[in-house]
């Protein structure tokens, strides 16, 4: 029997890309950078299979490929927004994702610029390296503890309560605001209104989906709605913030601080973003360890293995 043609748009891990090579006739699209829209056009033509990841958009135009031959879009990423899934779904294209592997990974990142926001850091950093230091001193670089801080999470699936967990190990307190009540959790966390939430948490931690029921959820009314000492984190999709409200917030001190991993035009960054002061940017790293990359790579396999056996894929999304 011939072998499914596989297409991965990146370079994965050496053990995620060997365990394809076993089974499938794979090929890594050999300069590591998006694919425009002509190349996955033709690759939706030339493959039975797609691995694409969240710097690849698959929009309504290329999944409706004339003469396509792609009938997995197997993505490397739990995030999916960057697929026209309706347009999958219509075309009879199974799409699967790769939800648990990277939720710790993330969560950890989410914390992290907590600390680096609320700690100030990559201040004291910038300062060290500058030569800028003059030693220690009491009131040099102040910054706030977690301790007894109330995080506002937006959105609360796995990744929101991995990140709820480690909080709740500085001492924080949580709320939340999400479609459902949480059952497992004190009904008072629970915040029906984004609004509300926003204008008591003294960190907003963003963990909703990407995709045009989100976009700007954190626009400038919002933000007005945060007290002027409150950090904002965004670990989940840069569409979810607009970046240029955000800037101006920042810059009129209507918030302290903001700690971001994704931005909405990736790998672009709004220049208003460099602009504003008391914000750390980081490079989309929310998945960037070497276990979990691996473990995506992994779950993309079970799922092809389980497609191209003729069985329902753990993981699908459409
Ligand atoms: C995801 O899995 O969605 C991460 O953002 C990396 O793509």
């Amino acid at each position: 029997m011939t072998r499914p043609r596989i297409l991965l748009t990146r370079r994965w891990p050496e053990a995620a890309e060997a365990r394809l090579a076993e089974r499938y006739d794979l090929t890594v699209s050999p300069d590591n950078k998006p694919l425009g829209a002509d190349a996955l056009a033709a690759a939706m033509r030339d493959y039975d299979a797609l691995c694409p990841s969240a710097s690849d958009r698959l929009p309504r135009a290329v999944i409706e490929t004339p003469g396509r031959r792609v009938r997995i879009i197997a993505n490397y990423g739990v995030g999916y927004d960057h697929i026209d899934i309706d347009a999958a779904r219509e075309a009879g294209v199974v799409v699967t994702n790769t939800p648990g592997v990277l939720t710790d990974a993330t969560a950890d990142i989410a914390v992290m610029l907590m600390l680096m926001t609320m700690r100030r850091a990559l201040e004291g950093e910038r300062e060290l390296r500058a030569g800028a230091w003059r030693g220690w001193r009491p009131t040099h670089l102040l910054g706030h503890s977690l301790e007894g801080k109330l995080l506002g999470l937006v959105g609360f699936g796995r990744i929101a309560r991995a990140t709820a967990k480690r909080a709740e190990a500085f001492g924080m307190r949580i709320a939340y605001h999400s479609r459902h009540v949480a059952e497992d959790m004190p009904a008072e966390a629970y915040h029906a209104s984004l609004a509300e939430l926003a204008a008591k948490a003294d960190v907003l931690s963003l963990h909703a989906p990407g995709g045009t029921e989100t976009r700007h959820m954190i626009d400038a009314a919002l933000l007005a709605r945060m007290p002027a000492h409150a950090v904002l984190i965004n670990t989940a999709r840069g569409s979810l913030v607009d970046e240029p409200a955000l800037a101006a917030t920042l810059t009129d001190g209507g918030i302290a601080a903001a700690g971001l991993d994704v931005y909405a035009e990736e790998p672009k960054v709004h220049p208003a973003l460099f602009d504003a002061p008391n914000i750390v940017l980081l490079p989309h790293l929310g998945s960037a360890t070497v276990e979990t990359r691996i473990a995506m790579g992994m779950k993309v396999a079970d799922n092809l293995d389980r497609f191209f056996a003729g069985e329902a894929p753990p993981d699908r999304v459409a």
